[in-house]
């Protein structure tokens, strides 16, 4: 008998602006750059390259405009931002993709971007219509999907009303995240079957942190929900520093080999990919954790 497995699977970088955000060392403009390249080198097509948040909340992320402007190519070079003024200077800087995030708990969403979920969306609606007819591709990040710090527990029903709010207003994809790496794989399997079987037409994607190693098995169980897109941070780097708790994204070398060794294709080559996690290395606050990334270099 055979597993019902997809060819192949899309993954999104995001490295550069979930993995670096949270990083107290202030890693220099140009590095980040060429950590961006070499990501691009290894074959990532679709990527956050950075944020547009306050400099005063996030100072990682303060020369947004600069990695904007250093990494101009024709792939989906994806910003994320909150707010009318991210999504300003995003179009200032002729940006094509734009990610927006919101939280389904409220007392996330406060402590992360100040506002409650409500407001928030009230906010974004108006501004995802205005991207859409500009013709840039948009999504939206759904945080605290299945665990909040604050809250515990997040309902089904929510986080479906909230993803169904954001389709109604036209994004081209969901990003649905476990910000805290709290979810299990079974919960992972029901969460992403529902939101398959409902937004058959909007792009899903899961977002997996791995906080309590269970990332990987939350993969794959969204493989199997029919999930065939993931976002991944390069070297496992990554957290919110707004969420109590949260650690690294699951690690791009780390699903990327998994899918090969099940024979996914990703478009991805592992090599590239490790030497750009060797380049970011010595400028973080802390090693590199994944588990491809330390294999001796003949695997
Ligand atoms: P605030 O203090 O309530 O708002 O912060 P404000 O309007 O008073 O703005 C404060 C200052 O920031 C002002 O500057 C604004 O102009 C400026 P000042 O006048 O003091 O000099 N500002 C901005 N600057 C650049 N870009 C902007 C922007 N907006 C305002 N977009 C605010 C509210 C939303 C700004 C703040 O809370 C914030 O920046 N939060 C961002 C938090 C963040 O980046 N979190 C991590 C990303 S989300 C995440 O990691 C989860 C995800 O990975 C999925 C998952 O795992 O769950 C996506
Ligand atoms: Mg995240």
């Amino acid at each position: 008998m055979r597993m019902n497995l997809p060819k192949e699977v899309a993954i999104i970088e995001v490295g550069p602006r979930d993995g670096l955000q949270n990083d107290p060392s202030m890693v220099p403009t140009p590095i980040k750059t060429e950590f961006i390249t070499a990501l691009k080198r290894a074959g990532i097509k679709e990527m956050e390259i950075t944020s547009f948040v306050s400099p005063k909340w996030v100072p990682q992320m303060k020369d947004a405009s600069e990695i904007v402007r250093a990494i101009n190519d024709s792939s989906r070079n994806i910003v994320l931002t909150p707010n009318r003024k991210g999504v300003d200077l995003a179009l200032s800087e002729d940006c094509k993709a734009v990610a927006v995030f919101v939280g389904v708990s409220n007392t996330f969403n406060m402590k992360n971007i100040n506002k409650t979920t409500l407001d928030s969306l009230n906010e974004l609606k108006p501004i995802i219509a205005e991207l859409k007819e500009k013709n840039i591709f948009v999504r939206a990040c759904i945080s605290t999907s299945f665990y909040c710090p604050y809250e515990g527990k997040i309902a089904v029903d929510d986080v479906i009303s909230l993803c169904s709010a954001f389709v109604d207003s036209g994004v081209d994809e969901l990003s649905v995240a476990d910000t805290i790496g709290m979810a299990n794989p079974k919960e992972s399997f029901e969460l992403f079957s529902r939101l398959n079987e409902l937004f058959p037409q909007t792009l899903l994607t899961a977002h997996f942190h791995d906080t309590r190693g269970m990332a990987l098995a939350n993969v794959f169980a969204a493989l199997q929900a029919g999930i065939h897109r993931f976002d991944t941070s390069a070297g496992g780097l990554g957290g919110c520093p707004f969420a109590k708790g949260a650690t690294g994204n699951v690690a791009t070398e780390d699903v990327v080999f998994m899918l090969h060794q099940m024979g996914i294709s990703t478009g991805i080559d592992l090599n590239a990919l490790k030497d750009a996690v060797k380049l970011i290395e010595p400028h973080l606050s802390r090693p590199v954790e994944s588990k491809y990334y330390h294999l001796p270099e003949s695997e």
